[in-house]
């Protein structure tokens, strides 16, 4: 099963905007598999956002991601990435389609709330990145034949 990376971003923690996420990819149907309220150092913000080093905004997504706690998750379920990013809308929350997250609750780019992995390769080498192979949870969910299985 797909699995991705979803950050509750320094903005979205501090607008009190955790559960709302939370609740939106539950009621999709997606399993939370992970989760931690933390802290997240230099090192770590560097490593995650190394593919837009050099870019103007660098810099300021860093400082951005560190000035204070994210809350990181581990989602799961088929396209889990394509449907988590659906929940999400565009990255420019302008753009964003109506009654997705970034539509609802941003208006910024630089303070749009969450992260989510961008392909299912990207999702397993963040999720790695992010959680040790003991903090991600392997449970039964007895909906899941309601939710995920096929006829
Ligand atoms: P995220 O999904 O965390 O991945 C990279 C982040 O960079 C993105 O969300 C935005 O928050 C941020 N970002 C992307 N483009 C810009 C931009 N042009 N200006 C400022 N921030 C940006």
């Amino acid at each position: 099963m797909e699995r991705t990376l979803v950050l509750v971003k320094p903005d979205g923690v501090q607008r009190g905007l955790i559960g709302e996420v939370i609740s939106r990819l539950e009621r999709r149907g997606l399993k939370l598999v992970a989760a931690k309220f933390i802290q997240v150092s230099q090192e770590l913000a560097e490593t995650h956002y190394a593919i837009h080093k050099g870019k103007p905004f660098y810099e300021g997504l860093v400082r951005y991601i560190t000035c204070a706690p994210v809350m990181a998750m581990v989602w799961e379920g088929p396209a889990a990435v394509a449907a988590v990013r659906q929940t999400m809308g565009a990255t420019r929350p302008t753009e964003a389609a109506p009654g997705t997250l970034r539509h609802d609750f941003a208006l910024s780019i630089s303070r749009n709330l969450t992260h989510a992995s961008d392909s299912p390769e990207n999702g397993e080498k963040e999720v790695a990145l992010w959680f040790k192979a003991e903090e991600l949870t392997g449970w039964e969910r007895s909906v899941d034949p309601w939710i995920v299985e096929g006829n």
